[in-house]
């Protein structure tokens, strides 16, 4: 995600918002930016690239600023670049913005504001918030409670999720902030005010937090901070002091990447869903780019991926199969580029990809293109390879994803592909009660989602006993056979330990033979219709003194022949992937943490893989 800091007080406040920007560089970013008053209103010096450039850059600025704001920016509407970096200022000049979330209704914002003579200068959604508070400014020089009206006022037309940051030269010395649904905290010092978008980057300098909560604004001066709601009501927020060492808190207090990320799912799916689904519950992915014509000419899917990413094409082949009644094919991009691949001007190519950068991921794109097929890609890193190249581009907003082991970026593939799904099949006329059972669900999944996270501490222990077992077998049907095989990955990357996706029904046929006391098997139950026959076959393994354990809806009975029981909230069998993957994900973490293995950075693995 973007980074957000802010300084008030009597040090070169540029330099200490840059400073503190600087301890959010882990999270990576494609452009930096800083702004601070200037006698005539704001100047703003932005990069393209590192910090260190943006550095370079204010270099020869005079800098007695007493207030700044900074950012490092992730690109997600618009590419990476200088003129889409924040800060944004409004037509005259008068303030600046910086922003982390996404505006949904930035397009119709934008329009209108351009209809009233607004310039814009960038291809950001943030642009648009510029201009929509100097839209709501009176004539004149407004106080700086008359500003933060304004402010409000803006916000309150806006739909999305904001953690914001503005000066102006009306505010003098102080910063406007607000939230929601994106981070904001704001450090406590002796007549000086920090802010940023995680804790982390206050910490050099104070260890008293007040983090701010959805829907509040804060007017932050020097020796005070007053917080209000958007109708202007004044909120109480208590400090919290923050006893985390430098390196927890990069990790925002948890001990490895993976946790975090594995705990950021909730936002994750939401971000993903933000804006897709419309309030009659249609599916709508205006992003995207293929014109309607481009759509109806599809007749065929060929999903194409690597690694985990490939793993969610197993998921999505199912799933538009089901959705579509067409045949999907689901390939590895390694085997697709070197095979014959049957694609046409017909058949829709889907790449799916984290970091867009994949090398054979991309082959196999430029590949389709030369045989004609559209090709579309479900990517996390706005301005990659993929993005850029393919057709069109149906972004996930996983935010970046540090951890080697693929995480919150598979359920947020997971997530494009129902959308994409729900939205071919809603083309072809699914039926209305249908496709409304789905958006429920998917509107579901995020608490659903912490739901699972709450098993956290109960995978722990079991992991504990799992830990020295010298195989594991991931068994299932249907959808819950193509969660098998992301899970076995997860657990062999980071814990070194063989393990096995496996049909249920195949083990009989041959498998069976390896069971043993020191072979665990996980059962994954989520499919109903398959339910007893999962049953049967975890009895088989039982039968031959293998640890069993069982992943089962929570509206299951549970079999008596499993060892260890996890229970899940129920979804629709099609999004069961998307719930039964986190304990999977968190089950595979504890035994890698168990063996005490280096688990953000696997030996032998990168994160992007750049060559075939
Ligand atoms: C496993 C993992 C890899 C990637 C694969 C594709 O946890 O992360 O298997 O999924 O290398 O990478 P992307 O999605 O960047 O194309």
């Amino acid at each position: 995600m973007c980074g957000i800091t802010g300084y008030v007080g009597s040090r070169p406040a540029v330099e200490t918002a840059i400073r503190n920007l600087k301890r959010l560089e882990y999270r990576g970013y494609d452009s930096a930016g800083v702004a601070y008053p200037a006698p005539a209103g704001v100047r703003i010096v932005k990069a393209a690239g590192k910090i260190a450039q943006l550095e370079a850059s204010v270099q020869d600025q005079p800098m007695e600023a007493q207030v700044a704001i900074a950012h490092t920016r992730w690109a997600t509407h618009g590419s990476p670049s200088q003129a889409n970096a924040h800060p944004h200022p409004d037509c005259r000049g008068d303030l600046a913005v910086v922003h982390n979330g996404i505006i949904e209704n930035y397009a119709e914002l934008r329009a209108r504001l351009r209809a009233a003579g607004h310039q814009f200068q960038s291809e950001t959604d943030t642009e648009a918030l510029a201009h929509l508070i100097e839209e709501r400014l009176p004539e004149g020089e407004p106080t700086p409670q008359i500003f933060l009206e304004a402010v409000r006022q803006a916000l309150r037309e806006v739909r999305g999720s904001y953690a914001i940051a503005v000066i102006s030269r009306f505010l003098g010395n102080a910063v406007v902030v607000a939230r929601k649904d994106s981070p904001l905290v704001i450090g406590l010092g002796e007549a000086e005010n920090f802010l940023a978008s995680d804790i982390p980057a206050v910490m050099a300098y104070t260890r008293r937090v007040l983090i701010l909560e959805d829907g509040d604004c804060a007017l932050i001066e020097p020796d005070r901070v007053t917080i209000s709601g958007l109708d202007g009501r004044l909120r109480t927020r208590n400090a919290l002091h923050v006893d985390w060492d430098d390196q927890a808190a990069e990790k925002g207090g948890f001990p490895h990447f993976m946790l975090k990320e594995i705990y950021e799912e909730p936002r994750t799916v939401r971000d993903t869903l933000r804006g897709r689904l419309l309030a009659d519950d249609r599916v709508t992915l205006p992003d995207v780019g293929f014109t309607a014509e481009q759509w109806a000419r599809i007749r065929r899917v060929s999903i194409v991926a690597c690694g985990t990413a490939y793993h969610a094409g197993l998921v999505g082949k199912r799933l538009l199969e089901q959705l579509l009644h067409r045949p999907v094919e689901a390939a590895v991009a390694s085997e697709f580029r070197y095979s014959d691949p049957l694609v046409d001007p017909e058949t829709l190519t889907l790449l799916i990809s984290q970091s867009g950068e994949t090398a054979d991921t991309l082959a196999a794109m430029r590949e389709a293109k030369r045989r004609g097929s559209p090709t579309l890609a479900i990517v996390n890193v706005v301005g990659s390879t993929l993005a850029r190249e393919a057709d069109a581009v149906l972004y996930t907003q996983a935010g970046p994803e540090i951890g080697v082991a693929s995480t919150k970026a598979y359920l947020a593939q997971l997530t494009a592909l129902t959308l994409l799904a729900l939205y071919l099949a809603q083309n072809a006329g699914m039926p209305e009660e249908d496709r409304r059972r789905y958006v429920a669900a998917l509107r579901a999944l995020p608490e659903q989602i912490e739901a699972c996270l709450s098993l956290s501490e109960r995978i722990e222990a079991i992991s504990a006993e799992l830990a020295a077992m010298s195989c594991f077998f991931y068994l299932g049907r249907g959808y819950d056979y193509a969660t098998a095989h992301e899970a076995a990955l997860k657990l062999k990357e980071i814990s070194y330990i063989h393990a096995e996706a496996y049909a249920a029904g195949e083990m009989k046929h041959g498998p069976l033979a390896l069971i043993e006391p020191e072979v665990a098997v996980i059962g994954l139950c989520t499919q109903p219709a398959t339910h007893e026959k999962m049953v049967s076959n975890l009895q088989e393994v039982k039968a031959r003194q293998g640890t069993v354990l069982a992943l089962l809806r929570e509206d299951v009975p549970a079999p008596d022949t499993a060892d260890y029981l996890i229970r899940i909230p129920a979804t629709l069998d099609a999004l069961s992937p998307i719930l039964a993957m986190v304990p999977l994900q968190l089950l595979a973490y504890y035994v890698a943490r168990q063996r005490g293995c280096p688990i953000d950075q696997p030996r032998n693995l990168a994160k992007s893989v750049t060559v075939e």
